[in-house]
């Protein structure tokens, strides 16, 4: 019997998107008799009713494409169940996954995703997930497609930094994405040689900063790196409401951390700075390899997940096994660094400081 397969990728784009909807696309066809209907733009497609049934061959060359070729968006979570701004949500969800007959709905993306994923999963659809995101920040899975590109890349920046760091011998404060997680920015700290990693799991005291780059100065290293997530919080912010810290960011003269950072160690040090912000180019261009592979693991995994008819599950690496958790036990549920962890222990054996 054939099997009606939408797919849809939604939140922030990263490398990988493309392997793993190949990986899906292509183990069905493979596995049984499979149709994919895609869905364009993320569940805003899904809510709008923007879908088209697809070729195999529209799924050729996509391997080393970045980004998506369906499209994406972002749809908080928060808003799927308002009927404020029109139709509820998950009502026009459920109205067009029965309007494209599906017998299952894939869907890849990050936390927001994984959490509508688990809503439509309780409304009775048929929802497997596959996480990615550069932020590595979804609960059970070791890894999420498109970290490890995202930190070859932020990597690349902070060994670039350091050849003008030491020839100027300034101090560089590198700004790296992650959102509210601290992985990319410590192993593309770790990869890159940092003196300095900053991570919102450790607010800092940026008196600790200031010591580590004054005593490098003092040891004739002249410059120093520091890698600082862009989710990042000092002491006296961590005690703050959530509220009150964007407040007070907003009224700040500063526009982003490290240029909060990069000035106050210039006041403090008397040294030179610098600011770098690679910004969304962490989210572009090919997979690497080892994402390349992770998404296609998933994406087989999740063919043959729907074959058997197991649903309301999200693949998952644990160790070098390819698992599946349920989607109620993840959604919503927080991976942070953690200070016991392998990552830190290293960088600490490094003395390589968290400001802390
Ligand atoms: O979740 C991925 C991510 O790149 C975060 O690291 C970052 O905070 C956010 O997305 C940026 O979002 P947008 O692409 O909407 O600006």
């Amino acid at each position: 019997m054939k099997k009606r397969i939408g797919i849809l990728t939604a939140g922030g784009d990263c490398p990988g998107l493309n392997a793993a909807i190949r990986g899906v696309v292509r183990a069905s066809y493979h596995l049984f008799d499979a149709e994919i209907i895609g869905i364009r733009g993320g569940f805003r497609g899904l809510i709008e009713g923007d879908y088209q049934p697809m070729e195999e061959s529209q799924f050729s060359n996509i391997l080393t494409r970045g980004g998506t070729i369906l499209g994406t968006s972002r749809t908080p979570f928060s808003q799927m169940r308002s009927n404020g701004d029109g139709p509820d949500k998950v009502a026009e969800m459920k109205k067009n996954y029965r309007a494209m007959r599906l017998d299952c709905l894939v869907c890849l993306g990050g936390n927001g995703t994984h959490k509508t994923a688990n809503l439509l999963s309780e409304e009775g659809l048929n929802v497997i997930g596959l996480p990615k995101t550069i932020d590595n920040d979804i609960y059970g899975t070791d890894f999420t497609f498109g970290f490890h590109t995202a930190v070859d890349i932020a990597t690349d920046v902070v060994d670039r930094i350091h050849t003008t760091a030491a020839s100027h011998g300034r101090c560089m404060v590198i700004e790296l994405m992650g959102n509210k997680s601290g992985w990319l920015t410590l192993y593309a700290g770790v990869a890159g040689g940092a003196d300095v990693i900053l991570l919102p799991e450790f607010p800092y005291d940026i008196q600790k900063v200031a010591e580590v780059v004054e005593t490098r100065a003092n040891l004739r290293k002249s410059f120093s790196i520091i890698a600082v997530a862009e989710g990042a919080m000092d002491k006296d912010e961590k005690d703050m409401k959530k509220k009150d810290r964007e407040a007070a960011r907003v009224e700040s003269p500063y526009n982003s951390i490290s240029h909060r950072i990069a000035t106050q160690l210039e006041q403090m040090v008397g040294v030179e700075c610098r600011t770098v912000i690679p910004g969304h180019i962490q989210r572009g261009g090919t997979p690497c390899a080892y994402d390349r592979v992770l998404s296609t693991e998933f994406g087989v995994h999740a063919a043959h997940l729907i074959r058997d008819d197991i649903y309301g599950v999200t693949v998952a690496v644990d160790g070098r096994s390819i698992i599946h958790n349920k989607l109620s036990d993840i959604a919503g549920v927080a991976k942070p660094v953690l200070w016991d962890g392998p990552m830190v222990r290293s960088a600490m054996g490094l003395n390589v400081s968290f400001g802390i």
